[in-house]
């Protein structure tokens, strides 16, 4: 297949790269295998033979092509509290909330029915992979899984464990280390299985809650298990002062250095919100490659804190990306937290002009600019999971969404295209959004109602 149209895609966490009505050549694998521009002797040759093989798209004149969004940490069984209960500090939050939420994940019906609207909905808004937290419970956690697969989209997913007697509630906990870790290793069994029939792969993550869900003995035998299947770790780490405190209170140590000891960093490892690192912490990630999944708008009220995006990326190279959160962070969408991390960043920086006031707010060189929260939806989330995701380039995978600037400020035929750009990262709302791809098959048309996944 051949796709010609005007797209955006990172370069480096820094610099844009605008392709104008490119010719996007994508093999049958879904991966990009040449990228033609209108320059190029082979352009308009191209153009003719796939149109004869009528396996030539044009995109309209006010369409334009984005990497798919990668959601680096998401909840998926709190999309059904999503932009409710946000009123209480993450510990009561977790007990009278959250869950009792979770706990109604053993109804595998129930998990259906959440998880299959918030896949349709993530596809709609533009994200093509999502790194989940699930629930303890293996079977649903399953089914969530298998829903990436059927719907199309490249899930990674994880059975929460928390096996903690005293800190998690009678009502929702594993039975025992023992039990947590059985139930963890027959699921990854289930998914490596599953994704052998999934074109473009679900994967199972090793999942502790946080330190203070997790005893000793679950901690060290996750460890274990992500060394032996060789897969994704995923936690929270350092993201409230109440969670920073108990780990080292329990430890001596933050707990990035707790998990460590642990085995549960390592270049595989994913640790969302990051709120409270110190330096040593992040050189720490750094060496081992252990990513930061920033979730600007739910640290707004959870964390309490502003993490530094800016000195991850520029003083330590952490590979950093970008999580909605759902549902400590209200919004499905990346474009709504691409949004909020340049805000939030800004917020953190000090503002104020010194020459002309004095004071001094914040912390210098904290902002981070449009194109570097573009990257970390994108490019940033990619390098995070090892995945050739993200980006638009040879070798990489189709995962695109193509959005249209009809609602969009554009009063020009002169605009600049990357003025478009920052309009359409500040402006596209998901309606706008008129396709989703995801390993070279179509996954979502706006005009068409409900698209049926071939193979
Ligand atoms: N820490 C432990 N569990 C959670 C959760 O579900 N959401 C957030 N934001 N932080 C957590
Ligand atoms: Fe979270």
């Amino acid at each position: 297949l051949v796709v010609k149209g005007t797209a955006f895609s990172s370069i480096d966490s820094k610099n844009v790269k605008v392709f104008e009505n490119s010719l996007f050549c994508i093999s049958e694998a879904g991966m990009i295998a040449k990228i033609i521009s209108p320059d190029q002797e082979e352009y308009e040759a191209t153009i003719q033979e796939y149109t004869s093989k009528n396996k030539f798209q044009e995109l309209a004149h006010d369409q334009y092509i984005l990497p798919g969004f990668i959601d680096l940490h998401i909840h998926a069984p709190q999309w059904a509290q999503a932009g409710t209960a946000l009123d209480l500090p993450l510990y009561e939050w977790l007990n009278t909330y959250t869950f009792p939420l979770e706990a109604k994940f053993s109804d595998v019906q129930f998990a259906e029915q959440v998880y299959s609207d918030l896949v349709s909905q993530l596809i709609k808004n533009g994200t093509t992979t999502a790194l989940y937290f699930a629930t303890v419970h293996r079977e649903a956690s399953l089914r969530l899984a298998e829903i990436c697969s059927e719907k199309g989209q490249r899930g990674l997913v994880g059975k929460v464990v928390m096996d903690d007697q005293e800190q998690n509630p009678e009502y929702y906990r594993d039975a025992s280390a023992t039990t947590a870790l059985v139930e963890t290793e027959l699921f990854i069994q289930e998914v490596l299985e599953l994704n052998k029939q999934t074109p473009q792969g679900v994967y199972p993550v090793v999942t502790p809650r946080f330190i203070p869900s997790c005893t000793d003995d679950s901690l060290k035998g996750l460890g274990a298990l992500a060394t032996k299947y060789d897969i994704h770790i995923q936690s929270h780490c350092s993201e409230s002062d109440w969670a920073h405190t108990f780990v080292q209170e329990r430890f001596g140590k933050n707990d990035a250095y707790a998990l460590n000891d642990f085995g549960l960093i390592t270049e595989k490892s994913v640790m969302a919100h990051c709120g409270f690192l110190s330096d040593d912490d992040m050189k720490l990630f750094a060496e081992k490659g252990t990513a930061v999944a920033h979730c600007p708008i739910s640290n707004a009220y959870f964390g309490n804190a502003v993490t530094p995006i800016a000195r991850l990326l520029n003083d330590y190279q952490v590979e950093t990306g970008l999580g909605s959160d759902i549902s400590g962070g209200f919004s499905p969408s990346l474009f709504d937290n691409i949004r909020q991390a340049v805000m939030s960043s800004r917020m953190l920086n000090d503002g104020v002009d010194k020459d002309c006031c004095g004071e001094k707010r914040g912390v210098s060189g904290s902002s981070i600019t449009l194109n570097e929260a573009f990257y970390l939806a994108t490019a940033g989330g990619g390098e995070s999971l090892s995945l050739p995701i993200g980006k638009l380039a040879v070798d990489y995978i189709w995962d695109v969404q193509i959005v249209n600037t009809k609602e969009l400020p554009l009063f020009s035929d002169e605009e600049p295209l990357l003025t478009i750009f920052q309009k359409i990262l500040y402006l596209t709302r998901p309606e706008s959004i008129d396709e989703v791809w995801i390993q070279g098959k179509k996954v979502h048309d706006k005009n068409k109602k409900e698209l049926e996944v071939q193979e």
